[in-house]
């Protein structure tokens, strides 16, 4: 199946699957197109700045209140803010792969909680996840009460079957499902990936500032769903997050049954090789936030609940400069994954699939390895190739869950690759 997108970041939208479903003029008449129900989703306050409203009106077959009780749903490996299992750490900590499970599991039972900070009843935070799975969800739909989604695939693709349309995104890729639309994960064989789960403001295009009106991601390589549906009339659970639980309750139909839609809240996805990588043309190198690709703010100016970041292949010109990252301590938490490839501050270790923390003012940067290569190399234009790391970083200290703590994927030795450094030599 080719899917056909409609594109723009925070555009509005109107799709309809069947010709004639969306009302015109108005949202709610007193008889819509062919019956169809009417509901609001809202995903910002009803009285949201403008800029940062974001709601979107669905045409559905059935309410999406036509349901019983939810009854809790067992997942013990899915956690919440506030993060308080173990102590945090201000250890810099380093984690293998994990590895996909053999026996049949989907997105929903795949997911594994690695860290995180705030506090889902806040709306402050973020999880920090990763979904390993082999079999696609069957007869059974998810929704996240407690945040946005952000999916970053390492290994294999994703079909994104939501409420407005379907979305595929596999390594390259990022997508995202706001807040409270449900949706079902279709794949083809194994599967892993990163997820941040913003409890936060959602994530938008950063500020170009000096940039100017064009580069970094651009609003119209972001892609939505075209409206499509389900019309099947067959048991359905539906699991949703609430308060750091899942729940779950029986439906009689798919919950996918919305035949139109209009509005600015939608999933999207986007590619990460259309972003415009910005750098510098002489000398030393930008603060990593010149790789944003975007940012979900808290009410600090500037100073992020979580910024999406990437280190994509791009060249590396600057002049009589130390070109991979360098040394820093940051009041911001840093947490990296890596899509393929290799990262250039380090020399081995950090994998495809694995992950680094680095938390609030504990210091990091090149091994000692990639320090020695970088001091002697020839400063011509060198390209960095066949990479793809990312960072989500944010205001509040990451803690690990007991799992990544305890996990003998922890690399226990991670200090090690900073030791041995030569003392400086004063004349
Ligand atoms: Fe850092």
């Amino acid at each position: 199946m080719t899917l056909r997108y409609q594109t723009g970041f925070g555009s509005y939208f109107e799709t309809e699957a069947v010709a004639g479903a969306l009302p015109i003029g108005q949202n709610s008449p007193q008889k819509t197109p062919f019956g169809l129900y009417a509901e609001l989703l809202s995903g910002a306050a009803f009285t949201a700045p403008r800029h940062d409203n974001r709601r979107t009106w669905l045409y559905r077959l059935r309410p999406s209140a036509g349901h019983g009780p939810y009854a809790p749903y067992a997942q013990d490996r899915l956690k919440s803010g506030p993060f308080d299992a173990v102590a945090p750490t201000p250890n810099r900590l380093r984690w293998d792969p994990l590895e996909i499970p053999a026996e049949p599991t989907d997105f929903v039972d795949g997911l594994v909680t690695l860290a995180g900070n705030g506090d889902v009843a806040t709306q402050a935070g973020l999880g920090v996840h990763l979904y390993l799975a082999n079999a696609s969800m069957k007869g059974r739909v998810f929704y996240n009460s407690d945040g946005e989604l952000l999916l970053v695939p390492q290994q294999g693709a994703l079909t994104l079957i939501t409420e407005m349309g379907v979305l595929e995104a596999g390594p390259g890729h990022i997508a995202v499902i706001p807040r409270g639309v449900r949706f079902r994960v279709e794949v083809e064989g194994p599967v892993r990936g990163y997820v941040c789960e913003n409890y936060g403001a959602p994530f938008r295009l950063p500020e170009l500032g000096p940039i100017g009106s064009n580069g970094l991601a651009n609003p119209r390589d972001f892609e939505a769903p075209f409206a499509a549906f389900e019309d099947v009339d067959e048991p359905t659970l539906v699991i949703q997050k609430f308060q750091g639980g899942l729940w779950a309750v029986q439906c009689d139909h798919s919950p996918l049954d919305v035949v139109a839609w209009h509005g600015n809240l939608a999933p999207y996805r986007y590619d990460l090789s259309r972003f415009n990588t910005i750098n510098t043309v002489s000398f030393d190198h930008p603060d990593p936030s010149i790789f944003t690709v975007l940012t979900a703010p808290s009410e600090i100016p500037g100073t992020a609940n979580c910024d999406f970041v990437i280190f994509p292949p791009r060249w590396m010109v600057a002049e009589h400069t130390f070109r991979p990252p360098w040394f820093h301590r940051n009041v911001m938490s840093e947490f990296m994954g890596l899509v393929h490839g290799a990262y250039d501050a380090k020399a081995g270790g950090f994998s495809p699939g694995g992950a680094s923390l680095h938390n609030c003012m504990n210091a990091h940067g090149p091994d000692v390895a990639s320090y020695e290569k970088a001091v002697a190399a020839p400063l011509a234009p060198h390209r960095i190739e066949n990479t793809l790391a990312f960072m989500f970083e944010s205001r509040w200290v990451i803690r690990p869950t007991r799992f990544a703590a305890q996990t003998p994927l922890a690399q226990s030795d991670y200090d090690d690759c900073w030791s041995g450094f030569q003392k400086a030599r004063l004349p």
